[in-house]
């Protein structure tokens, strides 16, 4: 055999090696040392069930076998448990979560109504949470001269111009995603307290 012989030879063995490593439909291709492709260890939102892609513990007496990633002890060799019913939270303390988008504060003072009762306990209420948490760059009023109003800026007196006439929805609105440089207060304001304190801005809105 000479040279070139065995050049064409080695060359013919690459071919058919390279050809032989086709994905083709579902298969992946051949993968070489698999455990460097796949975690071995658990991962939770992962699980390989398919058996060609090599056993990782086999020969077991019920003829099941683990595979990587695959949890043989949960349903659907799961590596996460499904939650128990009812156990995934539906309702943000009673109300479905709010899914209009940001750029909609308009559309929220359209259609939204204030769930609360128009109560002097529930004014009461919202009083005390504005004084919390919007008085100190809204001001005890709503006249932005709160002690960070008067060093922020730019924190709008409730009672004058356009928002004087913003309707309680659309303040619900801004104390959920903030506006310009109003930051959100969705994470501090539980949605009902986020109500009840539109409702007491609305009063100050009316004020003279
Ligand atoms: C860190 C300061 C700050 C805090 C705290 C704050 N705001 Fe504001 N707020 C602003 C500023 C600044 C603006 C003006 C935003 C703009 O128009 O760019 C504003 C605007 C508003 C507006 C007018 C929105 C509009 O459409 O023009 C309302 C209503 C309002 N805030 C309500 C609240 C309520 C209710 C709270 C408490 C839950 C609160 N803010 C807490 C700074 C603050």
């Amino acid at each position: 055999m000479n040279k070139s012989n065995i050049h064409l030879i080695l060359l013919a063995i690459l071919g058919l090696s390279l050809w032989s490593c086709k994905a083709k439909d579902n298969f992946p291709g051949l993968e070489y040392a698999p455990n460097m492709y796949n975690s071995v260890p658990y991962e939770g939102l992962s699980q390989i069930t398919d058996k060609s892609q090599g056993m990782w513990l086999s020969n077991r007496e019920d003829g099941l076998g683990e595979f990587f990633n695959s949890n043989i002890n949960n349903d659907h060799n799961m590596n996460m448990r499904e939650p128990v019913t009812n156990t995934v939270k539906r309702t943000d303390g009673g109300y479905l979560p709010y899914r209009i988008p940001k750029d909609s504060a308009d559309y929220a003072g359209r259609v939204l109504v204030n769930p609360t009762d128009s109560t002097a306990e529930v004014l009461a209420d919202g009083k005390a949470l504005f004084n919390i948490y919007c008085s100190a760059c809204h001001g005890p009023t709503g006249n932005g001269d709160g002690a960070v109003g008067k060093v922020f800026l730019g924190v709008p007196p409730y009672n004058l111009g356009r928002v004087k006439e913003l309707p309680e929805g659309q303040i619900f609105h801004t104390i959920t995603y903030g506006r310009g440089r109003m930051m959100s207060h969705a994470s501090q304001v539980a949605v009902e307290d986020r109500w009840k304190i539109a409702r007491y801005v609305h009063v100050l809105q009316n004020q003279n």
